[in-house]
């Protein structure tokens, strides 16, 4: 398939909860596509970034107003391909369960867990489609995660190397006891999004890879009784600035 950027794209950003617009992207363009699968979860918005060509896309649209359930998860990926993406980093908000992962941390997930439903988790369900089992033994590209802490390492921003990602249906926040069995499961953190993103993104021979910043303390996992959505945002806020120049440093392939 013909890509549709001129130029090729070094790097394509998701940004979740709390990255809405990607600061410093510059000479931008908008790109609203018509996907076989339906509408993306807003433009793509192209520009020039640390001499990188970015393509960003705000996972639940640029006013937060897609819930994770809801995402159009095989627009968003599929319309990222179009456009000439090879290197695909979904920046995640998500719940600490390990006692290392409290707020403001970031981390790059090495596994994932998917206890999601009722989402549409393939782009092999089309009519005449060729079915695809892809490997999925390592569901992030191991080069990529590299990468992304080689970056972390040269821009100075700690990062904690691994982890499983336990993926939830949402939009509400999990039980205590949901977290204690995903505890049991082997999960570190939890989070919405991020499948089937990281699947699709297999099935398109994307590199993919996550960058979790921990926004809480799952539930039960911390020392408050309820979860504070006020402080998710403002923990979320420390951790996403810390994005840009993370992604500055980024190896250029
Ligand atoms: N659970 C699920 N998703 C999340 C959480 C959480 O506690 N915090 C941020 N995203």
């Amino acid at each position: 398939m013909p890509h549709l950027e001129s130029k090729s794209i070094d790097l394509a950003v998701i940004g979740g909860s709390g990255l809405y617009a990607f600061p410093g992207l510059e000479n931008t363009t908008r790109h609203a596509l018509d996907t076989p699968f339906g509408a993306a979860s807003g433009d793509v918005v192209i520009g020039d970034f640390a001499g990188m060509r970015v393509a960003f896309l705000a996972r639940h649209g640029e006013s937060h107003s897609v819930p994770p359930h809801r995402v159009n998860y095989r627009a968003n990926l599929w319309a990222l391909h179009r456009l000439g993406a090879h290197r695909v980093i979904g920046v995640n908000a998500v719940g600490g369960i390990r006692s290392d992962m409290g707020p403001r941390v970031i981390v790059v997930p090495d596994q994932l867990i998917d206890y999601t439903h009722g989402r549409l988790t393939s782009f092999c369900d089309v009519d005449g489609a060729e079915v695809k089992h892809i490997d999925f033994s390592e569901p992030y590209t191991e080069a990529l995660r590299q990468q992304l802490l080689a970056a972390a390492r040269t821009a100075g921003i700690a990062v904690i190397d691994g982890g499983c990602y336990g993926a939830t249906q949402g939009p509400r926040l999990e039980t205590r006891a949901e977290i204690a069995r995903m505890k049991r499961d082997g999960c570190d953190l939890v989070g919405m999004t991020g499948m089937p993103e990281a699947a699709l993104a297999r099935e398109l021979s994307l590199d993919y890879a996550c960058l979790a910043l921990v926004a809480n303390f799952a539930a039960g996992c911390g020392d408050e009784a309820e979860i504070s959505i006020e402080e998710i945002f403002a923990h979320l806020a420390a951790a996403t600035a810390e994005v840009p120049r993370l992604l500055a440093a980024m190896p250029q392939t």
